[in-house]
């Protein structure tokens, strides 16, 4: 791992496949980002075995057990914070973050839907019953809403007529991969800047 390398936390509640995907190209000391610590709302999840298996630090900060929502908020902005990251990316992590995360870093999400169109945690399974013909995925800053910052990649997937929720999400999560990966490792080589809600890579002045 490069000292020059972006220093990731990703945040994770599940299967970490996202995360897998980050760590296969952060082995890469090119790809500019390195994976410093993966953090989650639960235990005993793939996500934490994934990273364990990996050699990186892992933490849990269970919303269960703080008084209140605002105590859990500060104790993982400080969990994170520990691990100094220059970008926090939230890999499948089922929780919205406070203010305490929010402000102190840069925070990347991903969703299994084409923004605005069903945000929230069930966009595959509200696509489907909508009946578009047409879903994809989304990865954008995150912000104190859910799904709502600035869009910064998007890519197509379409919608088969036998398409179940758990077929049309694995489709969805093998674009969503490769999208998060380009997306980390270009805001890692290149920079980014933010106008409003339009995202650009690349540095302000070049
Ligand atoms: C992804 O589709 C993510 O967008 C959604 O949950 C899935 C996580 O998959 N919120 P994994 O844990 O990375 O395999």
């Amino acid at each position: 791992m490069s000292s020059q390398a972006v220093r990731l936390v990703v945040l994770v509640s599940g299967s970490g496949t996202n995360l897998q995907a980050l760590l296969d190209a952060a082995a890469d000391p090119a790809y500019g980002a390195e994976v410093v610590a993966v953090g989650a709302d639960r235990d005993g999840i793939e996500g934490l075995a994934r990273a364990e298996r990996a050699g990186v630090p892992t933490f849990v900060e269970r919303l269960a057990d703080h008084p209140a929502r605002d105590d859990w908020d500060r104790a993982l902005a400080g969990r994170i914070a520990g691990h100094r990251p220059d970008l926090v990316v939230c890999a499948g992590f089922m929780k919205i973050l406070g203010t305490p995360t929010l402000s102190a870093f840069p925070v990347l999400n991903t969703h299994p839907a084409l923004l605005p169109a069903f945000p929230g945690a069930h966009g595959v399974r509200d696509a489907l019953a909508y009946g578009v013909r047409v879903t994809g995925c989304t990865v954008m800053l995150a912000d104190a809403g859910v799904d709502t910052g600035p869009i910064i990649a998007q890519e197509a997937v379409p919608v088969l007529d036998d398409d179940d929720e758990a077929a049309l999400h694995e489709r969805i999560k093998t674009v969503e991969r490769g999208l998060l990966v380009g997306v980390v490792g270009r805001m890692a080589r290149e920079g980014w800047t933010v106008t409003g809600r339009n995202f650009r890579f690349g540095r302000a002045g070049r």
